[in-house]
């Protein structure tokens, strides 16, 4: 198998660090993060980078126990990019100064381009006034030998430097996020301009290549993947399908919580149109069964993830088992996170995009999707003709609408809220707004209201529609619908949902709220 260019990226510990991949995996460069402490020199060498990238980071060079780059990257006679922390580091340890306590720069800022170099190219006009986004404290006084300023600010009199014969360049500004308008150009430069990379990483190639690892992995071997209707375990599910066929048996744990059509849509596609084998077991009344009077979110989860373990062992047993269990793991939750004060590697994450699978299942893993970002799953799903509704699809929580209707779960319930929740998104997809919002759904809630409807006086439940942006769940903003909008869904809801005569739009961001209520 061809090797691709490659990049490596050391973290330092910046919250945007993988930001630095995503832009270089769009511009087809495949490329790691590994906290910079686990870079061992002959771990790199063995990676064969075609050049590194230093992320930036929390810390400050001037403090005595800061992290550092191994010595011998400089000696490898590979490109270095020094983003921010990644600059004062290559700077301190090639022989320049840096110092604290100068004025710190946040936010927006602005540089003159005073000089030129490859990273440059095309991009920035010597003399020029440019856009970009800083975040530092401390500042380089001094540069190291043969390095030149290429671009300053106020705050930051190297803004950016160049040592063209080493191939080596440092910016005190994130080309990685998107407030630095030419920077993902700038990278790209980089990469493919000082470094050599083609842009050799493609959905198509990786599509092959995965194919056949899988089929080197396997074997002969027997492999069930839990199939839960969500991009990931999708993409995991077609690609291995397309790798092993009919050694694939995908299980789909219908709870009876999933939003209107959704069981069937995951039968047509994966059944009857890619042919997989596909158990689809309906266990809603077991799981309504067991929620039954229980009105605690955790408690709910609790139940719905063993109700959801048993099940699936039920079934793997009654296809006498398998040598390998699939999952969905992306890279994010695989990337070791540096700590802040550049201490030792520790945490990695582990999810489970099918509500946490059997940990004792004696099964070897497939993760194919283990080097893949969501938005490279969804390239790779559509490369392998998935259909663009379950690619493009908002993220669905394990639980379902269980934590969507606070309070006891009964199917009656669970029926209303789905009834309102498939007219809010047909309104959503024809107002083509699908796209721009991160997740949206609606809410049932608790309570009853008066209403008064033809000459009768109702009194119903009333329900909350959430819609909101974000790009990782962890922070989100509500949506900002026109009035206009809100005031179409919410006419439609109380007409033509019997139950139902009340609508709320949750205005509430995440910090402090959370995207889902409960
Ligand atoms: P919150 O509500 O914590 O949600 O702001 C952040 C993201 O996580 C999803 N979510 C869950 N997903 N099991 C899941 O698989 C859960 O128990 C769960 N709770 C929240 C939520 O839909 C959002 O995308």
């Amino acid at each position: 198998m061809a090797q691709h260019d490659r990049i490596l990226i050391l973290d330092f510990g910046s919250q945007v660090t993988q930001l630095i991949a995503r832009r270089l995996r769009e511009s087809g460069v495949y490329c790691e993060v590994w906290p910079f402490n686990a870079a061992a020199p002959e771990r790199i060498h063995a990676f064969a980078p075609k050049g590194l990238i230093f992320s930036g980071g929390p810390a400050s060079v001037t403090e005595g126990a800061s992290p550092r780059a191994p010595q011998e990257v400089f000696e490898m006679g590979l490109p270095i990019l020094g983003i921010c922390y990644g600059q004062q580091t290559m700077a301190t340890q090639l022989g320049g100064t840096v110092e604290g306590g100068h004025a710190a720069e946040f936010g927006r800022a602005v540089v003159t381009v005073t000089g030129e170099c490859t990273l440059t190219q095309g991009l920035w006009a010597k003399g020029a006034t440019e856009t970009v986004w800083m975040s530092h404290g401390d500042r380089i006084t001094v540069l190291p030998p043969g390095f030149r300023v290429v671009a300053e600010s106020e705050g930051a009199p190297f803004a950016l430097i160049a040592d063209e014969s080493r191939h080596y360049y440092g910016t005190m500004f994130h080309p990685e996020v998107v407030h630095t308008p030419h920077g993902a150009a700038l990278l790209k430069n980089f990469t493919h301009g000082v470094c050599g990379c083609t842009g050799d990483w493609t959905m198509a190639g990786f599509r092959d290549e995965a194919i056949e690892r899988i089929r080197a992995k396997v074997g002969k071997g027997r492999v069930i993947c839990g199939l839960s209707g969500g991009v990931d375990s999708s993409v995991a599910a077609v690609l291995i399908h397309e790798a092993v066929g009919d050694q694939l048996t995908c299980i789909y744990v219908d709870h009876g919580l999933m939003r209107a059509n959704e069981s069937d849509q995951v039968v047509a596609t994966f059944r009857d149109r890619f042919n997989i084998k596909l158990i689809h077991r309906d266990a809603s009344d077991l799981f309504l069964g067991q929620l039954s009077g229980v009105t605690d979110p955790e408690q709910k989860r609790k139940i719905i993830g063993r109700l959801f373990i048993e099940v699936f062992e039920e079934e793997q047993n009654k296809l006498g088992g398998a040598d390998f269990l699939a999952q969905g793991t992306l890279y994010p939750d695989v990337i070791e996170s540096v700590s802040a004060t550049g201490g030792p590697s520790v945490t990695i994450k582990s999810h489970h995009n099918v509500g946490g699978l059997p940990e004792g299942m004696r099964m070897q893993l497939v993760e194919p999707l283990r080097d893949l970002f969501k938005d490279e799953v969804r390239a790779l799903g559509r490369e392998l003709g998935i259909p663009e509704e379950i690619v493009g699809r908002h993220p669905f929580p394990g639980p379902g609408l269980a934590i969507r209707i606070p309070g006891e779960v009964t199917r009656e319930k669970a029926d209303l809220l789905r009834k309102v929740d498939s007219i809010y998104l047909e309104e959503i997809r024809a107002a083509g707004l699908y796209d721009a919002i991160w997740q949206a759904f609606a809410v049932l809630l608790p309570v009853r209201t008066v209403g008064v409807m033809g000459d009768g006086r109702t009194y119903d439940m009333a329900c909350a529609l959430r819609a909101v942006t974000s790009t990782d769940g962890m922070t989100a903003e509500f949506y900002p619908y026109d009035m206009g909008f809100l005031g179409r869904v919410a006419n439609r809801i109380v007409n033509e949902v019997r139950g139902v005569n009340r609508v709320t739009y949750d205005i509430t961001s995440k910090p402090p709220g959370t995207i889902e209520w409960e």
